[in-house]
């Protein structure tokens, strides 16, 4: 059930939000969507931001719109990352490691969604699993020491998509050559993504690490998400249901990964998003979290298969 109280009748919203000029944040995919609002969002609050971006054109038209919004002075940058490719995500990081003394945050938003044709990575990952989990595998290990000695945060942005699919991973075939289905294995990338979070919080807590780890969603918000990936069919349902109330602004889709990368005292073990109709849409609260999403003999799995997958030991 989600908890509608804790904020108030309008749920959490950025006038909650006090300065945050000595902070930073990182955020993947902050040229459009959520991403781009969530950016907004905090150079407003007067955050550093740096976005970690595929397009160097779009992260160009994305810097020059926010500095014409909130001025020159504005704290935002972008570094190149395409996480559809570990050796990008590496070289990104070390830029990261190099150019960015803290991070308070790190915010894994970015994504494709609904791709109708089974594509592979140039690692030869199914290109929904390699870009939305495995890159953010990567990058957050990468940056993990650099978070830690910050005091900061991970936050993954999810999908109720979660719960659309088979509902665990397909161990026997993670890049689905057998049965590729555009909504299915979408849903199986996004429940890795957060089987992903909710073992990185046992570990942490074992290693008695004060980095936090949140998982929010947008709930179903007006974003190029669909128009990028998704093939016709697809495009004209979402612009459809675009028109309805069960949709809402990208701005308001930006409120859950804004809250869960700045405020204090919310719970690890659950989903934040709006929790209005269907948890589509309405105030930002925490939402229902269905247990198979941590089920600790899968999380525990995907971790070893996601370790040998990007090459990466996080040593946890
Ligand atoms: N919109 C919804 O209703 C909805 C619902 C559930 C969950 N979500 C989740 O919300 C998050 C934000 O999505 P959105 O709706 O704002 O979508 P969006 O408007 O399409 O934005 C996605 C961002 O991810 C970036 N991206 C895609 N592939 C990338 C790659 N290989 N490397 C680096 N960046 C890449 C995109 O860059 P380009 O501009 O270069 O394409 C874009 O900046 C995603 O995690 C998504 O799964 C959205």
């Amino acid at each position: 059930m989600a908890d509608t109280t804790t904020f108030g009748p309008h749920g959490w919203t950025p006038e909650r939000l006090g300065p945050q000029n000595d902070k930073t944040y990182l955020i993947t995919g902050g040229n459009a969507g959520a991403g781009f609002e969530a950016t907004r969002i905090l150079l407003g609050k007067g955050a550093k931001v740096v976005m970690l971006n595929r397009s160097a054109e779009r992260s160009e038209a994305a810097v020059a719109k926010l500095k014409e919004e909130f001025g020159t002075g504005a704290d935002v940058s972008f570094v190149r990352m395409d996480l559809a490719s570990l050796d990008s995500v590496r070289t990104a990081a070390d830029e990261i490691l190099e150019t960015v003394p803290r991070i308070d945050a790190l915010i894994c938003n970015a994504a494709i969604a609904q791709v109708p044709e089974q594509k592979l990575t140039v690692d030869g990952f199914e290109s929904m699993l390699g870009t939305n989990h495995y890159g953010h595998f990567l990058v957050s290990g990468l940056l993990f020491e650099r978070i830690e000695e910050s005091n900061g945060r991970i936050v993954v942005v999810a999908s109720l998509g979660y719960k659309m699919g088979i509902r665990t991973m397909q161990f026997d075939d993670m890049n689905w050559d057998a049965n590729y289905h555009q909504n299915k294995t979408y849903a199986q990338s996004k429940l890795a993504q957060m089987m992903f979070a909710y073992e990185l919080q046992d570990r942490l807590a074992a290693a008695n690490s004060d980095v936090e780890v949140y998982v929010c969603h947008p709930g179903s918000s007006r974003t190029s998400l669909i128009t990028t990936s998704g093939n016709l069919m697809t495009r004209i349902m979402f612009k459809l249901m675009s028109m309805s109330p069960m949709v809402q602004s990208a701005e308001k889709g930006a409120y859950p990964e804004v809250m869960c990368a700045t405020e204090d005292g919310l719970e690890q073990r659950a989903l934040y998003g709006p929790t209005g109709r269907n948890e589509w849409v309405g105030p930002v609260g925490k939402g229902t979290l269905e247990p198979f999403a941590y089920d600790k003999a899968t999380t525990e799995r995907l971790w070893e298969l996601s370790e040998k997958e990007t090459g990466f030991d996080w040593k946890l």
